[in-house]
């Protein structure tokens, strides 16, 4: 298939060109600067120049593809209402081009804010409706175009899409650790986050792609449930550091942006996603793969 990936030069969607490029399909990778086209070229792609407020080039990436796979966000957590508003005129965008294709779109979330008390399940309707709810309700609007010709496809990512290179948040714990010379967990550390190896998260996006019904939602988890004080007895083992808790009101002093969020339980079942698609993550797991080193450096 002839794929248009936006983000293509990001943690995730680096793996997953190469992961598509390695099965055979040709990528056409959206890239915002020439640091990032040559990184997405450098993994077997085709680069469309242009940035995610270019709605014109976002346009012209997915009427050129069989297949859109959209990665891209602007992470502007000092104005997170920002980047919703892009994701959602990014997202309407593509959706506008591929109405009435049958061609499929798949769409990136996280499983934060998804249900309260209990992972969350595959079935479990997004609550973010609307153009001011989180992310711009994108993942409802894409699966709301299922009906209207679009082989529409979520995939929730785990809090941790973890390995060696990881730029995200148990980068960001690791960072604190080393700073404070202390690796900490909030309160009694009993929040728990899933996880997913880089390369199991890749996979899972190809095989969605290729294989899962219109209106799915994927959840790329390979663990369900890693409490907080273990990712810090691991970051702690890692750098060879004490572990302490932290008091709630200082997160933000301690973890910096990640302390808001770090006494949050973000889970989610993998059951029906493995069934689907007989995707078998191969790991290391989150604790493993932070022991063994993937964030020493
Ligand atoms: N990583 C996780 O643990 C995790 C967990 C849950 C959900 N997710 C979601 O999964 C998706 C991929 O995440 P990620 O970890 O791969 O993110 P990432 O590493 O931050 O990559 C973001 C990608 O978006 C691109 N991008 C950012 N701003 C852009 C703009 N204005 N115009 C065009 N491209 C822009 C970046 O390009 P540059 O390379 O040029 O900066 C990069 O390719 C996102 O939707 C994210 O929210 C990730």
């Amino acid at each position: 298939m002839q794929i248009f990936v936006t983000g293509a030069s990001g943690w995730i969607g680096s793996a997953v060109v190469e992961e598509l490029v390695a099965n055979g399909h040709s990528v056409l990778g959206l890239a915002r600067s020439a640091e990032s086209a040559a990184k997405v070229k450098a993994l077997g792609a085709e680069v469309l120049p242009g940035d995610l407020d270019d709605l014109a080039a976002l346009r012209s990436g997915a009427g050129q593809a069989e297949a859109v796979i959209h990665l891209a966000n602007k992470h502007d957590w000092g104005n997170p209402a920002e980047s919703d508003r892009a994701e959602r005129a990014a997202v309407q965008a593509m959706l506008d081009v591929l109405a009435g294709t049958g061609r499929a779109f798949m769409v990136a979330n996280g499983l934060s804010g998804l249900v309260e008390g209990r992972p969350a399940l595959e079935t479990d309707a997004s609550p973010a409706i609307g153009p001011d709810a989180d992310r711009g309700g994108s993942e409802n609007l894409v699966l709301g175009y299922a009906e209207k010709g679009v082989h529409s496809l979520a995939i929730r990512f785990a809090p941790s899409v973890h390995g060696a290179g990881d730029w995200g948040f148990v980068n960001f714990l690791t960072q604190a650790a080393r700073e404070r010379g202390v690796s900490g967990y909030l309160g009694d550390g009993s929040a728990q986050w899933s996880a997913v190896h880089r390369r199991d998260a890749a996979r899972l996006v190809r095989l969605g792609i290729e294989k899962a019904p219109a209106g799915a939602r994927l959840h790329a988890v390979a663990e369900q449930a890693v409490s907080t004080r273990d990712i810090a007895n691991a970051i702690a083992d890692s750098l060879d550091l004490p572990v302490t808790s932290i008091a709630p009101e200082n997160a933000t002093e301690h973890f910096g942006f990640v302390g808001s969020f770090f006494a949050d339980t973000m889970t989610g079942s993998n059951d029906r996603t493995r069934a689907l698609l007989s995707w078998k993550p191969l790991g290391p797991g989150l604790l493993e793969d932070i022991r063994m080193g993937a964030y020493r450096s």
